[in-house]
């Protein structure tokens, strides 16, 4: 397959100076064809990693602004000096525990291109919007509102499906259930940049561990993951690296 598998790794707010260490070293030990692996791990331990090959590094947000009176927020441009070259943006705890709707998220996407850091969008249904069958509804507005009015977002962007009934939960996506939407997700996406959507990594994270990955890679719209707990154990994310 033409577009290289990415494995990003989200800390949230878990980890400490140990677990950098021992998740550096691990994956320094990986050996080459290896995906591209992305670790966010909390702001403050980014430049805690040593520089190394086999991994890059990102932000779990950013903020919309470029400099300025904005209290606890951390720009592009910092994140860029730091060495990350990544952020993850509109991720479900974002938007619903901190209330980023999707115009803010739109202008995140816009600062982060702008500043060279590629965006990981993260969009998803509820559970709710699930069972009213509005996911595929949900998930174009969510696309809508960052690449109708930017389209050239998309050439300088990653996807990530998240669906919200799946995160933390145990209770993965099928891979066909994934498949389905990854490839609505790119179809979608075709009307505002044929080459670019093409071209897109749309990778799917919900409840992704060493035991399920392997069969959603298999899927042919599925360029990866976006992991959350199995992140935090050294062992079962380089694993899920080797089988990316
Ligand atoms: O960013 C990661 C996702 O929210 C998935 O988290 O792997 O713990 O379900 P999880």
């Amino acid at each position: 397959r033409q577009r290289k598998p990415l494995v990003v790794a989200n800390w949230k707010m878990n980890g400490n100076s140990d677990l950098v260490q021992q998740m550096s070293d691990a994956l320094s030990m990986l050996k080459q064809p290896l995906p591209e692996i992305l670790i966010c791990p909390p702001v403050i331990f980014l430049t805690h990693f040593p520089k190394h090959q086999n991994y890059k590094l990102g932000a779990q947000n950013v903020s919309e602004q470029q400099s300025g009176a904005f209290t606890g927020e951390i720009s592009a441009d910092m994140l860029t000096a730091a060495g990350v070259t990544h952020a993850i943006i509109g991720h479900s705890e974002r938007r619903s525990l901190y209330g980023e709707l999707d115009g803010l998220i739109s202008q995140k996407v816009k600062t982060a291109v702008d500043a060279g850091l590629t965006p990981i969008l993260c969009i998803g249904e509820t559970l709710q919007q699930r069972e009213e069958e509005k996911t595929l509804e949900v998930l174009a507005r969510q696309l809508d509102a960052v690449y109708a009015a930017q389209p050239y977002l998309l050439a300088h962007s990653v996807v990530s499906y998240e669906p919200i009934w799946a995160i933390g939960t145990g209770r993965t996506a099928t891979p066909e259930q994934a498949q389905l939407v990854h490839q609505f997700i790119r179809q979608h996406l075709a009307q505002y940049d044929v080459d670019a959507a093409d071209a897109l990594r749309i990778i799917y994270g919900g409840s992704v561990t060493a035991t399920n990955c392997q069969a959603l890679f298999a899927e042919a719209d599925i360029d990866g993951a976006l992991i959350g707990g199995a992140s935090l154990k050294v062992a079962d994310f380089s694993a899920i690296c080797e089988m990316a």
